[in-house]
């Protein structure tokens, strides 16, 4: 058994990338129950008693492993972390900020942590300051990205697989077996799946943006600016002719703070449909079980 699959007990070294802070206890279950590793995305929350609530609704409906994803800057981890361990949580991963303080505390609450990040410089950081493993997203991932210059994933996994010692999971580009088999053979221990899950039936995001991601091409999707990060979205021919439309300034006009209310009404003039460069791959919605099924077969 693999170092990392001993950390999340799960049969296949498949986690469930958090989008956000959409949570559905459905999808999570489903991932666990299809023998992946279903992840609550807990990074933005600040309500204790949705945590609970999450939590238990997962455990209603599998018994086997689940995690959840923090973000290290947010100020509710201290009470977050404890309830984690409660629910039996044996791993979590950790983005956005430093991981030298959240480690000490995950570690004393007996809970193991993968770091996200998308570059080799902060992979070595990670692993001085305790974190258990990497996620390493590459370019081609959805979500939020940083300004700078970045390696896709077949540069990024290799590259820091070669300057860590502990298990690194590749992110970013990975839909079918195709991909599952080429994260192992660039010297990862297992994937994690954003996009993928997106477009299952399980999953709770609006309609309009399943259809998206299903009726995404080649080059369909760009870095668009959103506060002061950059976001991987789709780029539909309306949005195209909107966002070069003179005076049009993507800085000032999408906004995090208005993604939640975009993405679940499918209002993506206001924040574009985010997802990864692997959309071009995804031709139909498809069951949890059925694409895990195929991507171990
Ligand atoms: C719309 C969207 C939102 C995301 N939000 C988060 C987030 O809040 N926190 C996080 O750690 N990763 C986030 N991600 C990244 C995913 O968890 C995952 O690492 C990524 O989607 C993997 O690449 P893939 O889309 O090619 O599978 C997001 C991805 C998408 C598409």
């Amino acid at each position: 058994m693999s170092q990392l699959l001993d950390m999340l007990g799960s049969k296949y070294p498949i986690i469930q990338g958090p989008i956000g802070s959409i949570n559905s206890p459905e999808l999570v279950a489903a991932i666990s129950e299809a023998d992946g590793y279903g992840m609550l995305a807990l990074g933005f929350m600040n309500d204790i008693e949705e945590v609970k609530r999450l939590l238990a609704e997962v455990k209603k409906k599998t018994d086997k492993p689940f995690g959840a994803n923090i973000m290290i800057i947010n100020p509710l981890n201290e009470k977050i972390i404890p309830l984690l361990a409660d629910a039996g949580i044996k791993t979590v991963t950790t983005s956005v900020g430093f991981p030298g303080k959240i480690y000490p505390l995950l570690h004393e609450f007996g809970i193991k942590g993968l770091h996200v990040l998308l570059s080799v410089k902060h992979a070595i950081s990670a692993e001085q300051a305790g974190a258990d493993g990497i996620v390493a997203a590459g370019a081609e991932a959805g979500g939020l990205r940083s300004t700078g210059p970045e390696s896709s994933t077949m540069v990024l996994v290799p590259l820091i697989a070669d300057h860590v010692n502990i298990p690194v999971v590749a992110a970013g580009g990975i839909a079918d077996s195709r991909g599952y088999k080429a994260a192992f053979a660039l010297g990862a221990q297992g994937v994690q799946i954003g996009t993928r899950f997106m477009a299952t039936t399980e999953s709770p995001i609006h309609t309009r943006w399943k259809e998206q991601i299903v009726n995404c091409t080649d080059g369909g999707t760009e870095l668009l600016p959103v506060d002061n990060m950059m976001m991987r979205a789709i780029i539909t021919p309306e949005l195209r002719t909107k966002i070069q439309s003179p005076g049009f300034d993507m800085k000032k006009e999408f906004k995090l703070a208005n993604a939640s209310k975009a993405w679940n009404s499918a209002e993506f003039d206001l924040v574009p449909a985010g997802a990864g460069e692997v959309s071009a791959l995804i031709r139909d919605v498809k069951t949890v079980k059925e694409i895990i099924d195929e991507m171990v077969k």
